[in-house]
């Protein structure tokens, strides 16, 4: 069974690529959330993955949120996670793996792809140039037949990049992104042509059109998919996204 998390493509494609190859079910995490679909039965042998983008060198808090919850019948075989990122992960394995100590459970292997960049929050970050995206798609796919074959071999391993200064980046910077997640400088500019496409793709179901254009309502986890995903680039989080470009994964 694979869990899995994504805002703009990179990590949904990587877990069907992923469930594909290894013929496991996948399950959208906010989806279950939403549900309270927090039970789940293994079957014998059966192996369990969680894959998601990283957040500020951290899995994403809602990621974190859903492990602590999962009850889980029968014993997983083999426990891997497989995280995509723009750069790199920090010590966010250490952090997943924290959260399923607490349920007697611990990461077999941790797994790390880098995708396309989609943070543009902040005023000095921008989507990676037509080359670097080209670059790294190109790259994931050739990585994914060898990632599900480690997988099936059951590797135990530790096969990500965790970047300069790991441990200030993910317990320090990570802990204060978390704290500062906030919505409010989210907004429509004119361009705004009420599709509704940013209803649609938000995978918290945080938005909703209110007199035709989006509104926000407070549980983002800056995912990026309604600045990204928006046809006709109309969706800015305040000054820091203006003039920057869009990107999310497309088959
Ligand atoms: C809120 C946010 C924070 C991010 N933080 C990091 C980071 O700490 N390190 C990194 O290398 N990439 C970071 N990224 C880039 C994403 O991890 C990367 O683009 C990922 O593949 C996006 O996956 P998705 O398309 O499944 O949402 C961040 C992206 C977002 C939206």
């Amino acid at each position: 069974m694979i869990f899995y998390y994504s805002g703009c493509g990179n990590s949904r494609h990587v877990a069907e690529q992923l469930a594909a190859r290894l013929e496991q079910k996948l399950v959208f995490i906010p989806q279950a959330a939403r549900q309270g679909e927090f039970d789940y039965a293994l079957a014998e042998g059966e192996s369990l993955g969680f894959v998601f983008p990283i957040y500020s060198w951290q899995p994403p808090r809602l990621v974190l949120d859903f492990v602590g919850r999962l009850h889980l019948a029968g014993t997983p075989a083999y426990i891997y996670m497989v995280c995509t990122y723009g750069d790199d992960a920090g010590m966010a394995d250490h952090m997943l793996d924290k959260t399923l100590a607490q349920k007697g459970l611990r990461l077999d292997a941790a797994f790390g792809v880098a995708m396309p960049n989609t943070y543009v929050n902040m005023s000095f970050m921008n989507i990676d140039s037509p080359e670097v995206t080209q670059r790294k798609l190109a790259r994931a796919e050739e990585m994914l037949p060898l990632l599900a074959r480690s997988i099936q071999e059951r590797r135990k391993v530790v096969e990500l990049k965790r970047g300069m200064f790991p441990r200030t980046k993910t317990y320090a910077i990570g802990a204060g992104f978390n704290r500062s997640l906030s919505d409010k400088a989210y907004c429509a500019t004119d361009a705004c042509v009420s599709c509704g496409r940013c209803v649609e793709v938000c995978p918290l179901q945080n938005i909703a059109l209110v007199d035709g254009k989006p509104r926000w309502h407070g549980h983002c986890t800056h995912c990026e998919a309604c600045y990204h995903y928006c046809p006709q680039h109309a969706i800015q989080y305040g000054r820091a996204t203006r003039g920057k470009g869009q990107y999310h994964y497309s088959d």
